[in-house]
């Protein structure tokens, strides 16, 4: 797939940096109707008349091999990845790691924002009570059969500004290898989350392999997992520079198309507030966006599409879905690497179904490619399930295992 537009959002809009490139659209035409459904909540809401079944999927073109222990995972977000653990509503809990095996999933991911936790000046310490809520949370997954992963998180000083912050990302990569050197192979490190704003390719390639070195020196063989620039993006895996490492993973982030999986999310820029959309696209009733995406060129293509196009060509449909996984195949086919979805959701702002519609067909067409992934995430607006009720939200529970 071609993008045909770059959205770049200003960095940072909050607390969470996100942002990401949109899908390209098509034209064509289908209105069509449909009775107005109720929300959750009470309210009336819309639904997609059409189904993802519609749309026939392309045939697997190139397969991944599998990264065993990881292949079907959740993000325990919000957690050790906010400023301080708890600041964003997120506790970790023996329940999330209990209500993952019973799941079935066989891994989880672990933000983590090291950077909030170690000195700024080097040899830049980091604090042990951070090291032993990590600790503990390596136990929970042993004890429950869970693989791992130590996921860098956050670190947002470095992708403002990678020259200065080298230096203390590598450090930080050595204490935390030399920490867990003799954690077992279910351990697993992502050395840095969505690069993004100025951690360019160019940059972020000599600083992943310095990260790598520091890992590599007592780690040798220990699966590490490497995102891509721009918020993980697919079509940015081909600009990974990496060494011949079979424990190597380029990981990438799947939330297209990001006007429906990040509707209306206050961390995201103005023209990113349109609601409701439907997956799939076209909706019973066009939807006008909002003021600041009518100024924004790929956001009205977008949307003339997701109004008028048939199912099978909409911007918000299965093709949007099948173009991204084309992208990761190609380069799978090129490289000869195995590839982990680290990311993928939609926030509780689509309404049930079309959550429901797009978790699993993301969820089938990884599975077919033999990807692994880690569904983001446990808390906060992309919730999937709720440790103090010991529930699954049902759309996420039903896209993910059924
Ligand atoms: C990224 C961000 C996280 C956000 C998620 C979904 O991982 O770090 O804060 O909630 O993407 O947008």
């Amino acid at each position: 797939m071609r993008f045909l537009h770059l959205a770049f959002v200003p960095a940072c809009l909050i607390a969470a940096c996100v942002a990401r490139r949109p899908v390209p659209s098509s034209t064509g035409s289908t209105p069509v109707a449909a009775a107005e459904p109720v929300r959750n909540d009470g309210s009336p809401q819309a639904v997609a008349v059409h189904d993802v079944s519609e749309v026939t999927p392309p045939p697997v073109g190139a397969a991944s091999e599998p990264v065993p222990g990881f292949m079907r995972g959740i993000n325990l977000g919000n957690a050790l990845d906010a400023p301080v653990e708890g600041a964003w509503g997120v506790k970790l809990e023996k329940a999330h790691f209990a209500m993952a095996k019973a799941a079935g999933l066989d891994h989880v991911r672990l933000p983590a924002r090291f950077s909030a936790h170690a000195d700024k000046k080097a040899p830049y310490l980091i604090e042990s009570d951070f090291f032993d809520r990590i600790d503990w949370a390596i136990e929970q997954a042993k004890d429950n059969g869970l693989s791992l992963i130590i996921d860098l998180h956050h670190y947002e000083e470095l992708m403002k500004k990678p020259s200065e912050h080298a230096d203390r990302l590598v450090a930080m990569w050595k204490q935390i290898a030399e920490h867990y050197k003799s954690a077992p192979p279910s351990v697993a490190f992502e050395l840095i989350n969505e690069p993004c704003d100025q951690l360019t390719s160019d940059l972020l390639n000599p600083i992943t392999q310095r990260a790598l070195a520091a890992v590599r020196a007592t780690n040798p063989t220990r699966t590490v997992f490497v995102d891509s620039f721009f918020w993980a993006n697919a079509e940015r895996l081909k600009e990974l520079e990496l060494p011949q490492d079979p424990n190597l993973v380029p990981s990438f982030h799947n939330y297209q198309p990001i006007l429906f999986t990040h509707q209306g999310m206050p961390f995201m820029a103005p023209e990113f507030q349109t609601r409701p959309v439907v997956f799939p696209g076209p909706p019973a009733t066009p939807v006008t966006p909002v003021a600041a995406g009518l100024k924004t060129d790929w956001v009205n293509t977008w949307f003339t599409s997701y109004n008028s196009a048939p199912v099978t060509e909409n911007s918000n449909g299965p093709k949007a879905v099948f173009d991204y996984f084309q992208i990761v195949e190609d380069y799978v086919k090129t490289t000869k690497r195995r590839v982990y979805m680290g990311e993928w959701g939609v926030s509780v702002n689509a309404d049930p179904k079309s959550r429901e519609s797009w978790i699993r067909l993301v969820r089938k067409e990884a599975e077919k490619r033999h990807i692994g992934w880690a569904i983001w995430d446990d808390g906060g607006a992309f919730k999937a399930m709720d440790v103090k009720q010991g529930t699954w939200v049902a759309p996420i529970e039903a896209g993910l295992f059924h």
